[in-house]
């Protein structure tokens, strides 16, 4: 049982990741690709219309060096931002999604190259299965937090002050998890946000808090995939 849900959740993924791309990704665009599992989609689409001679010109900019990675196994066509400072169009996918289509993102701790390449680009096409819909940010989990390793204790006691239950991400063997910038990740638990604005707001004044995982003005789209097929929000 557990297992069918699990895989008909993975067919989601796959479903909205495609009808992305085949969607939003045209002939001669500069792209950005996401990461997490959603978005490995996304890159595998890209990769296999390519396979057919189709988006042979579209070339990509990862938001992560496991999107890096896959992309370049691939033979995905890779840029960066320094050669293309403005992307026509980044397929993602999120941790949670709001009616609003603000969205929390980091699960896979890419939250900051993520919201540089969302920031960047003209479109952001948010890619979910249906569990990702929430009715309020914060309902499913945490909002990931990135900050330096440099005082990060202090920082640990800010976001408590701020009413976070605070657990410092690790990896399996117990040590500290880096992001690809070598920071460290706080998840913060606050519940379903009133106010997210005035809580991004704080984080992004306090020094020492690289970036957080609340993506608030970048989603332009949604594609969700469920048991009722395929769904696009704008
Ligand atoms: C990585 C992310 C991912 O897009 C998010 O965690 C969703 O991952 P998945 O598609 O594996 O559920 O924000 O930083």
């Amino acid at each position: 049982m557990e297992h069918d849900s699990a895989s008909r959740t993975e067919r989601y993924k796959r479903e909205a990741a495609e009808a992305a791309v085949d969607r939003f990704f045209l002939p001669g665009m500069c792209v950005g690709l996401g990461s997490g599992s959603t978005a490995a989609f996304a890159v595998r689409r890209l990769a296999a219309l390519r396979a057919e001679g189709r988006l042979l010109d579209v070339s990509g900019v990862p938001t992560s060096r496991a999107t890096e990675a896959l992309a370049g196994e691939l033979g995905v066509p890779l840029t960066t931002l320094e050669e293309h400072p403005t992307l026509d169009v980044t397929i993602d996918g999120a941790d949670e999604v709001a009616p609003d289509l603000c969205v929390i993102k980091g699960g896979g701790g890419a939250l900051l190259r993520e919201k540089i390449v969302a920031q960047a680009s003209r479109r952001v096409v948010i890619i979910a299965d249906v569990t990702k819909l929430s009715p309020r940010l914060g309902t499913h989990g945490p909002v990931p937090v990135e900050v330096l390793p440099f005082g990060w204790h202090s920082q640990r006691r800010f976001l408590e002050s701020l009413g976070a239950r605070v657990v410092p991400r690790v990896l399996a063997d117990g040590a500290a998890y880096l992001t690809d910038q070598g920071n460290r990740v706080l998840d913060c638990a606050w519940g379903p946000l009133d106010a997210p604005e005035v809580l991004a707001s704080r984080l992004s004044a306090r020094a020492g808090i690289v970036e957080h995982g609340l993506f608030l003005r970048e989603a332009t789209d949604l594609v969700v995939a469920g048991p009722r097929g395929v769904e696009h929000r704008a």
